[in-house]
């Protein structure tokens, strides 16, 4: 692959035609590899009666098995790997609610192309060799922290590996070391935004210039409230572990209009979750990738439960996704209606008084399930703006989400801060 110059590269915008050949190349090896190398993919493709011969176009994709997290788990640990032992470098996981963690094994060819489409990544986001990149990603098992590290540092960038935690000495950091660029999470860096208040560091003297933010949901108007409260552009990152970790698709900063899929090495598809059958671009449905060029343990077809849409490509030939909604799985079912958290985020964000933190309670009380929306004030307020505010936001989501709601307004500071991945919700039915 030939490389236009540090962090871009001239695959990112070749026509559909060469993309496409180079995705069905891609394709046929990967399946051939795993069909030769892994006796769960081969029994697999078995059970469905197909064989990588059968792909003759990108199209045929749907015709083999799809790959779940129930499968790494009965695999667990290593029994998805498609190659020896010997040739693994490295082992992530990631811990689920329940049982086993989900666990992936990377060959040193597959942890530098991580690297490449994470240089690439931070390259669409805005940032440019020479910058300082203050990673708040948690390292460790989680893939954040190490794969944008890795981005990062093949970029050409300064690393501060901060890590997750220890808030208050993020916040010495980043005024004492000037990085130009913060990856973490959104709802971490809210959390490290509240310690810049607490420490009066005017953050307009800041020299922090671009956020590059993911590993959870967060909606348009979060994206508004942390960009004017720190004056930096905020770009959406996306990527999971199964497939690699973030860097499977980055928002370009000059449209900031949803994530460009690096798809000359994660083939997308958008599914009926329920039917599984493919979708055309522009449906909403759920997200399911392939992987073209990891072979430790790549993944076919894998369906990410992430809820979102196939959109043309804009600032590269490669197709965008929309903004993640939610996922399958956070789908909250709330007296028969269909309630995502990043719903109730958005009429949060509608009011002014209302600062970004919140949770959500939902219960059962006498059969009926019952939705309690847990929320602070940016600033103390007098008993009657509290009853105003809370007014507002229960007609808000009553009328834009479509359920009615109860109100519990926090304390200035009382809600649990998040330091990487945000829980929202509190589900005790
Ligand atoms: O969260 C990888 C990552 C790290 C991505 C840092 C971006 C930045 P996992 O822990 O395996 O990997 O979780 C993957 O997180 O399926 C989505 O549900 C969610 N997710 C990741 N990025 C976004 C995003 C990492 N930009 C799961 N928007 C995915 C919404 C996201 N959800």
């Amino acid at each position: 692959m030939s490389t236009s110059s540090i962090g871009y590269e001239s695959i990112e915008n070749a026509t559909l035609d060469e993309l496409q050949a180079l995705q069905l190349t891609r394709l046929k090896q990967t399946l051939n590899h795993v069909y030769t190398n892994s006796p769960v993919y081969r029994k697999k493709f078995e059970d469905k009666g197909v064989h990588p011969d059968d792909l003759r176009e990108l199209g045929d994709l749907a015709k083999f098995p799809f790959t779940t997290k129930a499968d790494l788990r009965d695999n667990y640990p290593f029994g998805m790997n498609c190659v020896p032992m010997e040739q693994i470098v490295r082992i992530h996981a990631s811990s689920g609610t329940t049982g086993r963690p989900t666990v992936v094994s990377y060959t040193q060819e597959d942890i530098d192309i991580w690297a490449l489409v994470g240089a690439r990544s931070i390259y669409a986001a805005g940032g440019r060799p020479n910058d300082k990149v203050h990673v708040s990603y948690g390292y460790g098992l989680f893939t954040g922290g190490l794969g944008a590290h890795y981005g990062a540092e093949r970029l050409g960038c300064a690393v501060i590996p901060m890590g997750g935690g220890q808030t208050a000495k993020q916040v010495q950091l980043i005024h004492d070391f000037d990085p130009e660029i913060i990856m973490v999470t959104p709802s971490y860096m809210l959390n490290i935004a509240d310690e810049m208040d607490a420490q009066n560091i005017d953050t307009s003297k800041l020299s922090l210039r671009l956020g590059i933010f993911g590993a959870e949901p967060w909606t348009g108007l979060m994206r508004e409230a942390i960009e004017n409260r720190l004056g930096i552009d905020a770009v959406d990152i996306y990527g999971l572990s199964e497939v690699m970790g973030p860097g499977v698709a980055q928002e370009c900063i000059e449209a900031k209009d949803g994530p460009t899929i690096w798809e000359d090495h994660f083939y997308p598809e958008i599914i009926d979750p329920e039917t599984g059958e493919v979708l055309e671009d522009g449906k909403e449905g759920e997200l399911v990738f392939t992987n073209l060029t990891k072979t430790g343990m790549p993944m076919i077809r894998y369906r990410t439960r992430d809820l979102s849409r196939l959109l043309p490509g804009t600032s590269r030939t490669m197709r965008r996704m929309d903004k993640i909604t939610g996922r399958s799985d956070d789908m909250l079912i709330i007296r028969g209606v269909n309630v995502f958290p990043s719903q109730v985020e958005e009429q949060i964000l509608t009011i002014d008084s209302l600062s970004p933190h919140y949770m959500i309670e939902v219960s059962r009380e006498n059969n009926m399930d019952s939705l309690c929306i847990c929320v602070e004030p940016k600033a103390e307020m007098s008993a009657d703006a509290v009853e105003a505010a809370c007014t507002q936001l229960q007609q808000r989501v009553k009328a834009m989400v479509g359920v009615s709601s109860k109100i519990d307004m926090k304390t200035v500071g009382s809600l649990p801060r998040s330091e990487g991945k945000a829980k929202r919700v509190v589900d005790s039915r």
